[in-house]
């Protein structure tokens, strides 16, 4: 059975003291019995002081990206070893603001999603169209090929620390959503292409999250639909009871 995931993506938002006053908020307020995983992705300098807050809850951690080598002379960047030592269990790879501001190539991504898998964490793995793909009929195409490319090089095991996250650009912070009928189509042609690359039970059992503009007034109904298993959130994550009424809108 696959998971429920609602996952809060906090971008490059929040102090010290901020991301610690919002998890906080969060210990109190995410209900002790929820199915749904929670997972929060606070900024590099703030995930061991929120780990060392969280460590007890059911919330656990993501890191917003990584880097392939082990460590070495790559100045800036944070190795998958690292932030498994100080308790990250999730790592967030192929954003779209890292692919369209950090000009992140497939390869790269291929590399990226490889090195966290092969550490044993899990990998959330983003992707989606443009708004200019989906005007022009390509939306299925890009996807598939963003695929392709990057985590579907990836093992039949390995896949299976894998959550994909269907974020269409249009959508991100952008306040528009996609409808909860479009969601449900892409994630439905998501699962087949699993079914065809690693088969019925890989394609059964990864989770698939929907992302862009998941607003308490709208998961209900998104999260309705037979093939979304959750959100990756960022605006609305960034408060706490507009996260906690999207991970009880299941
Ligand atoms: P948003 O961001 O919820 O603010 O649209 C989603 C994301 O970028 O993961």
């Amino acid at each position: 059975m696959r998971k429920n995931i609602v996952a809060g993506n906090w971008k490059m938002n929040k102090t010290l003291e901020e991301s610690q006053a919002l998890t906080k908020d969060l210990l109190a307020k995410v209900p002790a019995n929820t199915n749904t995983n929670v997972i929060i992705a606070p900024t590099f300098p703030n995930l061991y002081p929120v780990q060392e807050m969280i460590k007890d809850s059911n919330i656990s951690l993501a890191a917003q990206n990584a880097h392939f080598e082990e460590s070495g002379a790559f100045t800036g960047e944070v190795s998958v070893e690292m932030l498994q030592s100080v308790g990250i269990e999730t790592v967030i790879i192929g954003h779209s603001e890292r692919r369209s501001i950090f000009g992140e190539s497939h390869d790269l991504l291929a590399q990226k999603s490889s090195k966290v898998v092969k550490a044993g964490l899990q990998l959330m793995f983003c992707f989606g169209e443009v708004l200019e793909d989906r005007k022009a009929g390509k939306h299925f195409d890009v996807v598939k090929s963003q695929l392709e490319e990057s985590v579907f090089q990836l093992t039949a095991d390995d896949f299976k620390q894998v959550v994909l996250a269907y974020e269409p650009v249009w959508a991100i912070g952008t306040g528009e959503t996609a409808s909860p009928e479009q969601a449900q189509e892409m994630h439905a042609f998501i699962r087949d292409l699993l079914k065809d690359k690693y088969g019925e039970d890989t394609a059964e059992n990864t989770s698939i999250l929907y992302g862009g503009s998941v607003k308490p007034n709208n998961a209900k109904e998104i999260f309705s639909k037979p093939d979304v298993d959750g959100g990756l959130i960022g605006g609305a994550s960034l408060k706490a009871d507009d996260f906690v009424s999207i991970v009880t809108a299941f």
